[in-house]
């Protein structure tokens, strides 16, 4: 049964692609093949956790990438020949033209990524390509990121351990290493979709209130009490820390600007591990600079890894290296829910993860 949201398609007894390819005549998105009986070629383009290479090995015919390397555009066009679907992580930037040149044969593109901002899903709505992504399973470890970045912003962490690294600590005294208390401050949260929902509750911990600007308010029951502001400019002019979980788009690139910073309380700290395109990286740092923001934490950044040189020169930022996501657990279950979302696309069913 396939059911494409605005009409359910019965495919009968055709559960399951090994028993008989036949249920292919009421795909909706007309997925054929060749070789009937032949399990989908996958293109696996990034190295996966272990448990999810033997779940491919069993159930498809992976192809894996021996060296982990980025694959160039023409090196992925040419692994996909004869390839039923591509399974690509955040690294691979499956832009309008990149989709254009795909062969036919590929018919889905299963995400290793909650953020699907690589893939441009105009162009693969109208190549009639199935992508899907990995929500829900990584937002405790992105939450987890986000206080570890809002701490170590306010409590000088990188700082600390630079000092002691190059064995340049000399002193205690009242004056040393002195941060921003974050206990009982305010939160804003630019996005209350799964993380910033995890990220709200682990913040409560620290008895921080929680403001919030968001598309649409939430339901009361995840409120949670949290403010609702319907204008971001109000909410950033009340909280003392900002943590971003909202999606990268053409509408929210450098949603944080000179404008919007300069709302910003004085000594605010900023936290993002969302995307960096949502933030300006010249006003950012000019404003960390003057003091303005007092610290930014930062696991994600535009053009990773090659990212801004400037935040290097600047002992108030604390980063990281895109590793949101990065816990063993997560990762196992994004790779097993990509894999969940490509059994259901050759079962015939509409995948639990479809974005386009
Ligand atoms: C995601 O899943 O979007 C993470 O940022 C890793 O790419």
């Amino acid at each position: 049964m396939v059911d494409t949201g605005s009409h359910v398609v019965s495919c009968g007894r055709h559960a399951d692609w090994r028993d008989d390819l036949a249920y292919l005549d009421c795909w909706p998105n007309s997925l054929q093949y060749t070789s009937m009986g032949a399990k989908p070629k996958v293109i696996v383009t990034r190295k996966l956790p272990e448990a999810v290479e033997a779940r491919l090995r069993r159930d498809y015919e992976p192809v894996f990438n021996a060296d982990d390397h980025v694959y160039s555009t023409d090196e992925l066009i040419d692994l996909c020949d004869g390839a039923q679907a591509l399974l690509p992580c955040h690294s691979e930037h499956l832009a309008a033209e990149v989709i254009a040149r795909l062969p036919d044969s590929v018919k889905a593109i299963a995400n290793f990524s909650v953020g699907v901002d690589h893939v441009d899903l105009e162009a693969a709505r109208a190549r009639n390509i199935i992508v899907t992504n990995t929500p829900d399973v990584l937002s405790d470890a992105t939450a987890e990121i986000a206080m570890l970045l809002m701490l170590g912003a306010a409590r000088r962490a990188a700082e600390g351990d630079r000092l002691i690294r190059a064995d340049q600590w000399r002193l205690w005294s009242p004056a040393f290493m002195v941060g921003t208390q974050i206990t009982g401050k305010t939160l804003g949260i630019i996005g209350m979709g799964r993380v910033g929902q995890v990220t709200a509750r682990r913040a409560r911990g620290f008895d921080m209130s929680i403001h919030y600007h968001n598309r649409r308010r939430v339901p009361a029951e995840i409120e949670q009490g949290a403010l609702y502001h319907e204008r971001l400019e109000t909410l950033l002019g009340a909280c003392d820390v900002l943590s971003l979980h909202c999606p990268a788009s053409a509408q929210t690139r450098h949603l944080i600007d000179a404008k919007r910073i300069a709302l910003l309380r004085p000594g605010a700290i900023l936290v993002n591990t969302a995307r960096g395109a949502l933030v300006d990286d010249e006003a950012l740092q000019e404003a960390l600079r003057a003091g303005h923001v007092a610290a930014a934490g930062l696991d994600v950044f535009n053009d990773e890894p090659d990212i801004h040189p400037g935040y290097r020169a600047l002992a108030n930022t604390f980063l990281l290296p895109h590793i949101g996501s990065a816990t063993r657990e997560t990762r196992d279950a994004m790779g097993l829910r990509a894999l969940d979302n490509l059994d259901a696309i050759f079962a015939g069913r509409e995948p639990g993860d479809r974005v386009a």
